[in-house]
């Protein structure tokens, strides 16, 4: 017997839109598991969505014979017809899709992230450079500079483009058209932002900035076809490279939203782990002591270099802590595979979902079921994640880069970055919170980071 999905009774018109309604969207979500239980039923936008906010329901979901990833609606709802990014693609069945992630698999692959190493540190140094000359009573707004740094390291690692966000106070045009579509859309479920898409001059705005970005990467993509490098990054790897399978190569305005997309999905979400990261161990002092300690152990006082990673255990479940309890991308959406040929799919053996519609899986609250991790899930114990323990969670107990096929394509890029940045600030600073009862609060934009996160970060002794 199928029992019907729990939810708060939606209104006339307006569904459940009032139920929505938060600062921090996700939160508004997350709550609701709270109220009605690990799946959850909502009317938006006079459609029905389903929410998923416990492991086990989550389990069956990673199943990939019975579901397939859904693109988020707010980033595919408007979208003309054409080429897609592989983040908004509709399925591995699109074959831009599939070509693209034939060609772009080793591109992200160990040996490739690893030779990106020397212009992430070339980046990383920039802010360290500007740390040290502010000097220790500076207050840092960790999270700008951790998005200058992961912005322009995307951009130099991908396209060998400098934006040169430490040297300038002015933001990029490109970035600035960047935040604004990217907050047009994180607003879309809230009454504010409604309201706004019903003007005409923010939908023309919206249309501008959208030319804009396009056109910098077309400009781009032309700009290296006329002026061609040997340099081994990912618009190389996609101009150059022919699909293993149909002997094809990229087309130039699929090579463009490619670009596009690694710009917006390589950035923020990084950004947002480090900012975390650090606030989890500044919040947490002993564990910031342990993360330097084991910096001082494995790197000393030389400089980084790739093979220190490997060895830097502790920094490693710091971040894998840090993405369990606030996953920068907090939630992704399955739906029911088109070759799943089960007469009901039935969810927890009960809940019957409807083949046109997707589920929700809101990752931050999955990842602190207490059935997987106890009654102390919601606390920061990087313990809980060294190699031997994070090796024994069930299969699907940690998922902050998405699941299958269409998990996340920059996930080593990510890691080797932050590895590498979290290390080096150890290395050289002695940080501390601006304000010693900073408690932590979220903003969310498309992604998560932590609000009004001020630092302090004094060169240790010996660093000059
Ligand atoms: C996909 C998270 C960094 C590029 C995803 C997905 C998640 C995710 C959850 C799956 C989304 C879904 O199922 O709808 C993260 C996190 C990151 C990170 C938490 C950093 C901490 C990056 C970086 C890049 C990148 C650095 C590029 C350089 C992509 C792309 C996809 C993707 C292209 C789509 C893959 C496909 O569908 O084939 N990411 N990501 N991400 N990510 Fe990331």
């Amino acid at each position: 017997m199928a029992s019907s999905i729990p939810g708060p009774t939606p209104r006339f018109i307006i569904g459940n839109l009032l139920d929505v309604q938060d600062e921090v969207p996700i939160r508004a979500l997350e709550r609701l598991v709270d109220i009605y239980g690990p799946i959850y039923k909502l009317v938006l936008k006079g459609d029905d969505s389903i929410f998923v906010g416990g492991f086990d329901l989550f389990d069956e979901l990673c199943d990939e014979t019975r579901f397939f990833k859904i693109p988020p609606r707010v980033l595919t709802e408007d979208r003309p017809e054409g080429a897609r990014g592989l983040f908004i693609a509709n399925s591995e069945k699109d074959e831009d899709w599939a070509q693209a992630h034939r060609i772009l698999m080793p591109a992200f692959g160990p040996m490739a992230i690893a030779g990106m190493f020397d212009e992430m540190h070339d980046i990383a140094t920039q802010m360290v450079m500007k740390w040290a000359r502010l000097g220790p009573n500076n207050k840092i707004l960790v999270t700008d500079d951790f998005t200058r740094l992961t912005l322009d390291t995307i951009a130099l690692c991908a396209m060998d483009y400098r934006f040169n966000s430490f040297y300038s106070e002015k933001l990029d045009p490109y970035v600035v058209a960047m935040n604004h579509t990217l907050a047009a859309r994180s607003q879309r479920g809230q009454v504010g932002g409604m309201i706004k898409s019903l003007l005409p001059s923010y939908q023309k705005q919206l249309q501008r900035d959208n030319d804009y970005m396009k056109s910098v990467a077309d400009q781009l993509v032309k700009y290296r076809r006329d002026n061609p490098t040997e340099k081994k990054d990912l618009l190389n790897a996609m101009i150059h490279g022919t699909d293993p399978k149909t002997g094809k190569s990229m087309r130039d305005d699929l090579i463009g939203v490619n670009m596009q997309t690694f710009l917006v999905a390589g950035h923020e979400t990084t950004s947002g782990l480090l900012s975390f990261a650090f606030m989890n161990m500044l919040m947490n002092p002993e564990t910031y002591f342990a993360a330097q300690q084991e910096v001082d152990r494995v790197v000393g006082k030389e400089k980084i270099l790739p093979k220190h990673l490997n060895e830097l255990k502790y920094i490693n479940a710091v971040l894998r802590e840090t993405l369990r309890l606030t996953p920068t991308a907090p939630a992704f959406a399955r739906g029911i595979r088109p070759e799943n040929k089960e007469e009901r799919v039935l969810l927890g053996g009960k809940y019957e979902i409807p083949r046109d519609t997707g589920v929700l899986c809101l990752i931050g609250k999955i990842q602190r079921d207490p059935k997987v991790y106890g009654e102390d899930a919601d606390g920061f114990k990087p313990e809980r994640m060294l190699d031997e323990n994070f090796e024994k969670l069930p299969k699907n107990a940690w998922k902050p880069f998405g699941t299958g096929l269409r998990a996340c394509i920059g996930r080593a890029f990510a890691w080797q970055e932050a590895l590498l940045v979290t290390a080096l600030l150890l290395q050289n600073f002695d940080m501390s919170l601006d304000d010693p009862n900073y408690t932590m609060h979220i903003q969310q934009s498309l992604t998560i980071k932590p609000k009004d996160c001020y630092v302090r970060a004094k060169l240790r002794p010996g660093i000059s």
